[in-house]
């Protein structure tokens, strides 16, 4: 044990008596019935609780009893859902239903393996309904659980790495009280999502305030570690401005996709260029006669991806083959919808 776990020692003890005063009052909180524990875990994947409420009620009035459920019909149990999102759950719940009840005797395992072999339940659903409707000791470890967690120990853990999420979950059920792993769960969820809120954390109502390395720290909302951006991909590019009796050639890029429908100059890649020949040497090449002026490298930042840009002014005698785009005046030039990245070369050209 570690001296931040022998801090921790007092948490669960902490945490149950805050939660005995202040837990939610949620429908599935009031039976153990594994149904509908599993029910609501289900509803409640990436759906609020106030959002669930209601479609948890009224599956329940419909369908009271698994057995109930694995008989609907189809078209019944999605029109049921219908408002509620995410509908790949509704049919993994109508499956899992008929499979509990052909193969394991209609009774929802206990078992958090036998769980995870059921459509629509992962990691987090099969500890949680493990937990909460069967009393094993084990912890169900989500975003807001790796948030509680990084900040009490001022770890930081990032909610999207697998294995990080596991170390929070061997933490978390080292400190799991063996007679209330369910409200254990239950105290943790409610306090993330009350309390230990992403932003503007409520520490004065804290019940775990004291043992918060990170409240002592005054860093509360450093944590947990904001996931670290991959690099975008450069793509290398050189534009080519075409201009061919006073007209600039240009085309439209495709309606869907980066940039949909704007117009763009031509263009090809770095990587047409080879071993040791320049640009102006390959366009030269290209264009013989042409007067060829450089107008300048830019960047350009993309969500997923960055364009290094190397601009020319291309002024040919003879009119190019070109299969796509069109040729058009400086005034129309002008008018054209533009990426941004290619606004600063059109306005050059529109000057020459
Ligand atoms: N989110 C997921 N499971 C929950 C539960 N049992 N209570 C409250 N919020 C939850």
């Amino acid at each position: 044990m570690n001296a931040n776990q022998f801090e921790l020692i007092d948490l669960a003890h902490r945490l149950l008596a805050w939660y005995d005063r202040q837990k939610r009052d949620l429908p599935w909180r009031r039976s153990k019935d594994p149904y509908r524990i599993w029910l609501a875990e289900i509803m409640l994947q990436q759906t609020q609780v106030s959002a669930v409420i209601p479609y948890f009620d009224r599956f329940l009035q419909t369908w009271p009893q698994l057995s109930d459920l694995a008989r609907a019909r189809d078209d019944q149990v999605m029109k049921a859902w219908e408002g509620l999102g995410y509908y790949s759950r509704a049919r993994n719940l109508l499956a899992a239903a008929r499979l509990i009840e052909t193969h394991f005797s209609g009774v929802v395992p206990k078992e958090e393996k036998e769980l995870l072999s059921l459509p629509g339940i992962g990691e987090y659903t099969a500890a949680a309904i493990a937990a909460i409707a069967f009393g094993r000791p084990v912890v169900a470890v989500d975003g807001n659980l790796v948030r509680v967690f990084a900040r009490l120990t001022a770890k930081d853990w990032d909610p999207s790495n697998l294995s990080q999420r596991r170390q929070v979950r061997r933490l978390a059920e080292s400190l799991l009280p063996a007679d209330r792993p369910g409200d254990y769960n239950e105290a943790l969820m409610d306090l993330g999502a009350t309390i230990c809120l992403p932003r503007r954390p409520n520490c004065s109502a804290c019940p775990l305030a004291e043992l918060c390395l990170a409240f002592h720290q005054g860093q509360v909302e450093r944590y947990p570690a904001k996931p670290r951006r991959r690099p975008r991909p450069v793509e290398n590019k050189i534009v080519l401005v075409l201009i061919w009796q006073k007209k600039v050639h240009v085309s439209r890029r495709p309606a869907r996709g980066l940039l949909a429908g704007l117009y763009q100059f031509d263009w090809l890649s770095s990587s047409a260029l080879h071993e040791g020949q320049t640009t102006e040497s390959m366009l030269a090449q290209m264009y013989p006669g042409a007067k060829i002026s450089f107008l300048g490298e830019k960047t350009h930042h993309f969500t997923h991806k960055q364009w290094q840009l190397d601009g020319y002014a291309v002024q040919v005698e003879a009119k190019p083959e070109l299969k796509t785009g069109l040729w058009v005046d400086r005034q129309t030039l002008a008018t054209l919808p533009f990426p941004t990245a290619l606004a600063g070369y059109r306005e050059q050209v529109l000057l020459l």
